[in-house]
């Protein structure tokens, strides 16, 4: 009899467990349902800002190649002093070029860039 009893209440235990348990899951659910959207909307419309994720090549350079062209670029003027198919170029003369970039967007994708290699990224003692 006695074994019997707890037996029953180990029992009931576990059926307030299960329930708590599945609680628990329909609000990680419904949280995570809620969330994930919201999250992604974020990422979709600033990929390029992401701060450590920009590429010189693919994001940046088009950047320069589409508003300083042909001068900073292989056959113009400057492309001696100043070439902005470099990326130390772009860092060690950034006060210079993001006044002359006026687009908001691409100017901040170019300050984020900036800051990325500020902070440790920079190619070591290329570039005069
Ligand atoms: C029509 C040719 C031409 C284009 C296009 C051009 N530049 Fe220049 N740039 C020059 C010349 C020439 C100089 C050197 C004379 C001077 O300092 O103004 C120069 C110098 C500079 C300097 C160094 C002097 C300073 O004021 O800091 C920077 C930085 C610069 N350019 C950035 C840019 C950026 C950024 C762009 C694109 C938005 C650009 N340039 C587009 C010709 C050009």
């Amino acid at each position: 009899m006695f074994t019997t009893s707890s037996d029953v209440n180990y029992m009931l235990q576990f059926q307030e467990m299960k329930i708590l348990l599945i609680g628990i899951l329909i609000l990680w659910k419904f949280c995570s349902v809620s969330k994930v959207p919201g999250v992604q909307d974020m990422q979709n419309k600033t990929p390029e800002t992401t701060a450590d994720t920009i590429d010189f090549a693919k994001q940046v350079q088009p950047i320069m190649v589409s508003n300083c062209s042909p001068c900073h670029f292989p056959g113009g003027k400057m492309y001696s002093r100043l070439p902005f198919d470099k990326d130390t170029t772009i860092i060690n003369h950034s006060p210079g070029i993001l006044k002359r970039i006026k687009n908001k967007e691409q100017n901040s994708l170019l300050q984020n860039f900036i800051l990325q290699n500020k902070n440790g990224l920079r190619k070591e003692g290329h570039e005069k």
